[in-house]
C-alpha cells in the first residue's frame, strides 16, 4: 500500500466504500473539484492495482484560542490561531478488514504532512472533523475535543513534533 495524492488519470476510485456514504460521495464526486478549486488536498491510500483503499483530505484552517483547552490556551494569543484541518478520512470497508491499519497509516501520514507546512508556515495545531463515532479512533493518537464541539478534535503541532522526533 502507498500514500498519494489523488490522481484521477491513475487512481481507481469506483468500488471505494467507507460505509459512510457521504464520504464516499464526497471521493466520488467533489474531491477533483475541491482540488481544482485549491480548496483541499487529497491522499489516497492506493494498493498495487492502485485501487484506492483509503483517503484523507488537508486543508489550512483557524481555530479560535477559546475552542483550545484552558490549559493550552492561556499561553496563546487571542486571535485566530493557523491550523491544519483534515477535514476527511476513511478506508475502505473490505480492504480494512485485512488488517492493513489503512486509517492509522492516513492519518500518520497527514499528520507528517502538517510538520511539513509547519516548517515554512505557523500552524498552531492539527484539527480533525470527525464522525461521532469515530472519535474514539483520533483519541488514540492523543486528540483531544475542541471546547466548542465533542466531533472536532485537535492535536498541538508541538507534540506531534515531538513524537516525530523521538
Ligand atoms: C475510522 C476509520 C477511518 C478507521 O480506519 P481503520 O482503517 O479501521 O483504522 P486502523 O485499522 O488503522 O485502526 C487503528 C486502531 O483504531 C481502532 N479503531 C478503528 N476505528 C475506530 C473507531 N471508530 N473508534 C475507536 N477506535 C477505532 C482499531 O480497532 C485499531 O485498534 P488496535 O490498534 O487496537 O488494533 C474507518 O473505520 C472508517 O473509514 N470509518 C468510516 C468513516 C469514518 O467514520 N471516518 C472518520 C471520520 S472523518
Amino acid at each position: 500500500m502507498k500514500i498519494e495524492l489523488l490522481d484521477p488519470a491513475r487512481h481507481e476510485r469506483r468500488g471505494f466504500e467507507s460505509g459512510n456514504a457521504q464520504l464516499d460521495e464526497y471521493l466520488h464526486r467533489y474531491a477533483m473539484q475541491g482540488q481544482r478549486q485549491q480548496l483541499v488536498r487529497v491522499y489516497v491510500a492506493v494498493d498495487d492495482l492502485n485501487r484506492v483503499v483509503g483517503y484523507c483530505t488537508l486543508s489550512a484552517a483557524s481555530v479560535r484560542h477559546t475552542e483550545l483547552s484552558p490549559d493550552h490556551a492561556r499561553r496563546l494569543p487571542r486571535y485566530p490561531l493557523p491550523a491544519v484541518l483534515i477535514g476527511r478520512l476513511a478506508s475502505d470497508r473490505t480492504a480494512r478488514a485485512t488488517g492493513q491499519r489503512i486509517g492509522s497509516r492516513l492519518l500518520i501520514h497527514a499528520l507528517k504532512q502538517a510538520l511539513r507546512a509547519a516548517d515554512s508556515i505557523g500552524v498552531q495545531c492539527v484539527i480533525v472533523d470527525s464522525k461521532p463515532d469515530a472519535v474514539g479512533f483520533y483519541q488514540r493518537f492523543g486528540f483531544m475535543p475542541l471546547q466548542a464541539d465533542g466531533h472536532q478534535l485537535y492535536l498541538p503541532i508541538a507534540t506531534i513534533r515531538m513524537l516525530a522526533t523521538d
